[in-house]
């Protein structure tokens, strides 16, 4: 395969390097002698690329912390093809660590990851993240600059191993935590399972939103072929880092950078990608954001539009059984996407320098149990369903293969908690008047109202219908629910409640008509009662919960789900001017 993603026609402008290392005077001296501090000779500064490694890793990150060793196999690539590698530390956002979301600080990453790309003298960027956030923030905060970039992921943990089976991160602690509330675990088991599921680094194996995310940043064609599945302890990814640095000095030779990479048709190919993978409902928030950084007009509706012809072919946990392991030994992303080529944009241009089409030729799936044929799915309906209503003027959505077919049409009763505080302290109370065909209502928990966004969504059933073998209830939120979770659960509900949306109106007793098929969610009161509501609601506006610091910057400029949740501020790009010196 010949590489030819150089852009025709395009005019090449000095490398932004040699704005500062190229000067003869004061700043020059300041800029390169500071460096020589660090033992580089003369001629690193006589103008080859300067590639910046923006590293997320961090102990506190644990499905990161393998990052700053594979840096150093991306640098062996970067000096052998004749570029400069300087690693750099970003904010880094530990999604099981951090509270009260770790998706409160994801536009901070990216405001840090911009300002960090601008302001130096680079010319090309290594992302290095994994974690649910960091992949986003470092992308959206790369796409406002667009410079030559691509991305190298942690890679997924090893399988989960306790007592003779694979379980999966995430996915099983809500198992088994559902399981010792009904009493079929005792506490002692569930203790001890904690070392089995997360027993190597790397990020969460099932397709949870880390791997969610890694698969359509390699649909998308921003790293090279498998970096998606590639267990994060293989040998295999030290060596596609260390080929990721190689490929990085190429693309600042030949410049081609994000935009020329993350079009609207790749977007669409992510959209699809994220259909027939069973990927999280994160995704819908994260391509949403990086689209408005791109200024790339992507819907809502799009995800509905773009994933209804796709089954989901991928057996893995949350919507199946297997694993990222057992994914990336069937053949991953390029086995998949070679299945479902029909629908893909093939003509993508990928930072290995083919286009998507050349990059899946030579695929091959080497288990159809894992990685499912076309005639034979794991379930016909998969993707994101977008709905409508007055409950969700500006939509919300529901991943229709991790919910119950029984209740994709429902009718109930609205059971509502008006916290998540208020829903810990009344769900296992006897008195709780609730059943099976209830719809459990969860205000509070949007990008204002948390603030951030939480992954609170998938709330766990009341003891008592446990108890009775209930596995699945109609819930619906403002929250979103992690990638690794599973249910019959309508998220993103926009305007949220703490912005005035009408779920926060919703009372307990209230009718709620869920319908997927015609993707419509509606609270059956009427128009004058519901105006009477929203009015009384707006009178006694609660005030907001922070008043100094980053969070009272994002609940003031915090876009609703439907738009991505970027900071209004930050949608658009800067772009890489250099910008007037510093002495
Ligand atoms: Fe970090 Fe799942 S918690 S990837
Ligand atoms: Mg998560």
């Amino acid at each position: 395969m010949k590489k030819n993603n150089k852009t025709p026609g395009k005019s090449h402008p000095p490398r932004r390097s040699q704005l500062s290392y190229g000067k003869s005077d004061k700043d020059g001296f300041i800029h390169r002698s500071w460096m020589k501090a660090q033992g580089y000779p003369d001629h690193i500064f006589d103008g080859r690329p300067i590639i910046g490694i923006c590293n997320t890793w961090s102990e506190i990150t644990p499905c990161n912390s393998g990052l700053r060793e594979i840096a150093e196999y991306v640098k062996r690539g970067v000096w052998e093809a004749g570029g400069v590698p300087l690693e750099f530390p970003v904010t880094s956002l530990g999604e099981t660590q951090m509270r009260p979301t770790a998706m409160l600080f994801r536009n901070l990453l990216a405001m840090d990851v911009e300002e960090s790309i601008r302001g130096n003298p680079i010319d090309g960027v290594v992302l290095l993240g994994g974690c649910d956030k960091t992949t986003p923030g470092q992308l959206m905060g790369a796409a406002s600059v667009n410079l030559p970039s691509i991305v190298v992921s942690s890679g997924p943990m090893l399988n989960g191993k306790f007592r003779g089976r694979d379980i999966g991160s995430g996915t099983d602690v809500w198992k088994f935590s559902e399981a010792v509330r009904a009493g079929e675990m005792s506490q002692d088991d569930f203790i001890a399972a904690e070392s089995g599921m997360s027993r190597s680094r790397g990020v969460c194996m099932t397709m949870g939103t880390a791997s969610t995310v890694s698969n359509l940043v390699e649909a998308m064609g921003l790293c090279l072929p498998y970096n998606s599945s590639i267990p994060a302890v293989d040998a295999r990814r030290q060596a596609m880092a260390h080929m990721s640095g190689r490929e990085i000095v190429r693309l600042v030779q030949d410049d081609v950078r994000i935009k020329d990479i993350v079009t609207r048709n790749a977007l669409i190919n992510a959209i699809k990608v994220n259909a027939a993978v069973g990927g999280s409902t994160n995704a819908v928030m994260h391509l949403l954001a990086l689209a408005g950084r791109l200024q790339i007009d992507l819907q809502l509706e799009d995800f509905d539009r773009y994933s209804r012809d796709l089954p989901l072919l991928v057996d893995l946990m949350p919507s199946g059984r297997f694993l990222m392991e057992d994914y990336h030994y069937a053949g991953g992303l390029p086995a998949v996407m070679k299945k479902i080529g029909s629908h893909l944009d093939l003509s993508a241009v990928t930072v290995s320098g083919h286009t998507l089409g050349e990059q899946i030729e030579e695929a091959e799936c080497y288990n159809n149990t894992v990685i499912r044929n076309l005639d034979n799915p794991v379930t016909e309906n998969s993707g994101i369903w977008v709905l409508r209503g007055n409950l969700c003027p500006r939509g919300a959505i529901i991943k229709p293969n991790a919910a119950s077919p029984a209740l994709l049409k429902h009718t109930g009763r609205a059971v509502v908690f008006e916290s998540i505080e208020d829903y810990h302290t009344r769900k296992d109370r006897p008195e709780l008047e609730i059943d099976e065909h209830s719809i459990m209502v969860l205000k509070g928990c949007g990008p204002k109202g948390y603030p951030g966004m939480p992954e609170v969504g998938n709330m766990a059933l009341p003891k008592k219908l446990l108890e009775k073998g209930v596995k699945d209830m109609l819930r619906i939120s403002d929250a979103r629910m992690s990638g690794t979770a599973f249910g019959s659960v309508i998220l993103h509900v926009a305007p949220e409640a703490s912005a005035g949306g009408p779920l926060a109106v919703v009372q307990t007793g209230d009718l709620i008509e869920f319908d997927g098929e015609a993707r419509s969610l509606n609270l059956k009161i009427s128009d004058e009662e519901l105006q009477n509501r929203l009015r009384r609601w707006n009178s006694h506006r609660p005030a907001p919960t922070y008043k100094r610091g980053y969070a009272k910057l994002y609940i003031d400029t915090v876009l609703q789900a439907d738009q991505g949740a970027d900071l209004d501020f930050l949608v658009g790009a800067s772009g890489d001017e250099v910008s007037r010196e510093s002495h």
